[in-house]
């Protein structure tokens, strides 16, 4: 009976780890509170929770939404706004929303506002009003090793981006991938003005680099050169280095795991044949 414990054990073990492999929208890149707090039980938590099961509702069929819940004490009043990345299903949307609402809870416990970048959406709510404002910040910058090859194609393909419109972009040529979001609560002149920006940094910040991520508060600019060529180029600019190998060793140890429950399982048959035999 041991052995049965153990073939199932292994068997869920083995379910976690294909699970996980298909799980790449929802990984975390940034996160950020205000010091502001509010107190337990307070009018302004019970806005909030409205505000964030509104935000995860909306999830469901729009990629990008706003709300505002209003009350007649400003210090009680919550905006917040989500952006699911232009090319992600509702469903995976809905499922990534949620997702960067419940790290923000774990980040920013008891915090009044909060900010969760994950791969594939972005929330954010406040006490203070920024929705519909423009902010050029610079939130994260990432650029992978230099490689030294000549940027020329690169800038080509950045600047593309710059020329073509909608909130989402991608473009490339080859291994090279380059993407950009903008929140949904700019106006395409705000959005043209920040991508340019974003793209202008990566540009300087970032020469000759494998890749590059540059998370301005209100869009991003993101490419790579390489990556593992494929539809997960451009989900993932620098998946190469680290998403791949992990991916690698979840599978080989998938596989061991699989062989060692087969093993385990001939093991457990051929006991049950020889105690017949007897
Ligand atoms: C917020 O949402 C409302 C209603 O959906 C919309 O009319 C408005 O333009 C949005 N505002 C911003 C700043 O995105």
């Amino acid at each position: 009976m041991v052995k049965t414990k153990t073939i199932l054990l292994l068997f869920f073990f083995n379910i976690l780890i294909l699970h996980s492999l298909s799980i790449s929208t929802d990984t975390f890149l940034y996160g950020g509170c205000t010091q502001e707090r509010y107190t337990a039980t307070s009018p302004y938590e019970f806005n909030l929770n409205s505000l964030l099961t509104s935000l995860v509702n909306s999830a469901t069929y729009s990629s990008y939404n706003n709300f505002t819940i209003i009350a007649s004490n400003p210090n009680d009043v919550v905006y917040g706004l989500y952006q699911c990345r232009g090319d992600l299903s509702m469903p995976d949307c809905a499922s990534c929303v949620s997702k960067a609402v419940s790290r923000a809870g774990d980040i920013c416990p008891a915090a009044c506002g909060g900010a969760v970048q994950l791969e594939g959406c972005y929330v954010k709510y406040d006490n203070a009003k920024f929705l519909g404002v423009e902010d050029k910040t610079v939130i994260l910058k990432k650029c992978g090793p230099s490689i030294g090859y000549d940027p020329g194609t690169r800038d080509a393909v950045l600047s593309g981006l710059v020329g073509s419109g909608g909130y989402f972009r991608v473009g490339g040529s080859g291994q090279l991938k380059g993407m950009v979001q903008c929140s949904g609560d700019l106006s395409f002149v705000e959005c043209q003005d920040c991508v340019s920006d974003a793209i202008r940094r990566l540009r300087i910040d970032c020469p000759a680099a494998d890749y590059g991520d540059m998370f301005l508060a209100k869009c991003y600019a993101r490419y790579s050169t390489g990556g593992g060529g494929g539809a997960h180029a451009y989900y993932k600019p620098h998946g190469k280095s680290d998403n791949d190998g992990q991916k690698t060793f979840a599978i080989i140890i998938g596989l061991l795991a699989g062989v060692a429950i087969l093993i385990i399982f001939l093991a457990f048959l051929r006991r049950i044949c020889e105690g017949h035999g007897k």
